[in-house]
């Protein structure tokens, strides 16, 4: 199988009526989000659900997030309580994802939610819900890549990496955001954030004037239960908060703070010139999918503020820096 690519800027209706077909057949398509690409299929068609798993080669135990066109869509779904209405009102569509109680017999499959009583659920920006809409049910989808791999933020990402097991790859142009969704779970009053993404924490805090409650170190991660230490690898090595370069390095900088010996890296990558870190985030997985590509042994990164997306990229980094079995 070698996946057919559709280019939305050029065939809009075809791309939307080849995804409906092919979701209806129960097979996944890879498609654009604002965040990364995803591999979608029918959450209440656990034959399309298993396929997903499949051809990530993802672990079953890790639930994926449901994804739907409107609030009233989600509302059929999964309960809300008043904080998740008012983030979902706040930040829908866009890149945040709320694990709610499932509804009973609402439909979805309980091996889109790993037989959990939650459902991580988000309305995507763009292509992605204009699909859900025609489609008219809300679509599973992980990120587009072999588990534990770099997410993909171009078709081509896709493409190189699952190409051969796809029917269809919808073409949406680079993911705007360039991480995942950030995830929190509200709790009695108490927002919990799983993931950070694509929403800052703080924007989150602002807008419901609560103070969003991290996770305390890996053990607490484990709540997401995707969020396996070793995550988001490239085949290099990967070495953080980098002030120089050594020898059959590759760099990834953040702007023109000084890095010693930037001569000698086999590449430089710039996350973003002016240091700005939504830019940074959406350059992150490129530029440690091209950083691997030069063949050099390890990617040194320099160091990230860790406000803002820069939560999200340095835990990204984490994973890809992360011990790996
Ligand atoms: O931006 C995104 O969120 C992308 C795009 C495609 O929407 N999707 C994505 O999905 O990153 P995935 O499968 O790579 O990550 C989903 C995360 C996993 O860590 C999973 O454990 C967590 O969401 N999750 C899903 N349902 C959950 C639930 N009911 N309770 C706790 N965690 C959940
Ligand atoms: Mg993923």
């Amino acid at each position: 199988m070698t996946a057919e690519i559709i280019d939305i800027t050029r065939n809009h209706e075809d791309a939307l009526k080849r995804a409906c077909a092919v979701l209806a057949e129960g097979f996944p398509v890879a498609i654009p989000t604002e965040t990364v690409y995803g591999l979608a299929a029918d959450a209440t068609n656990p034959a399309a659900i298993t396929r997903i798993y499949e051809t990530k080669g993802r672990p079953r135990f890790n639930p994926l997030i449901c994804h739907v066109a409107d609030l009233s869509m989600a509302e059929r779904y999964a309960v809300f309580d008043p904080i998740s209405k008012k983030l979902a009102e706040t930040f829908w569509p866009g890149p945040l994802t709320l694990i709610l109680p499932l509804k009973p017999e609402s439909g979805i499959h309980s091996l889109a939610t790993a037989g959990l009583d939650t459902v991580g659920i988000r309305l995507p920006k763009g292509f992605a819900s204009e699909l859900i809409r025609a489609f008219g049910k809300p679509l599973a989808a992980p990120s587009a890549n072999t588990s534990g791999k770099v997410s993909p933020t171009s078709a081509s990402h896709v493409a190189e990496d699952l190409g051969d097991r796809l029917k269809l790859i919808v073409d949406g142009g680079a993911a705007p955001v360039g991480v995942e969704s950030t995830i929190v779970r509200v709790e009695d009053g108490i927002i919990r954030l799983l993931r950070p993404g694509g929403v800052a924490a703080e924007e989150i805090e602002k807008a419901t004037g609560l103070t969003v409650i991290r996770p305390e170190g890996p053990a607490a991660i484990i709540e997401a239960p995707g969020m396996l230490a070793s995550h988001y690898a490239p085949g290099a090595a990967v070495r953080l908060n980098a002030d120089h370069v050594e020898p059959g390095e590759a760099l990834i900088r953040l702007g023109s703070t000084p890095v010693k010996g930037v001569e000698r890296a086999v590449a430089v990558f710039d996350l973003s010139p002016s240091g700005d870190l939504a830019q940074a985030a959406a350059n992150l997985f490129d530029y440690l999918k091209r950083a691997d590509a030069t063949g050099a042994a390890r990617i040194a990164v320099t160091p990230i503020p860790d406000h803002g997306l820069g939560e999200a990229i340095n835990d990204r980094l984490a994973r890809a820096a992360a011990p790996r079995e």
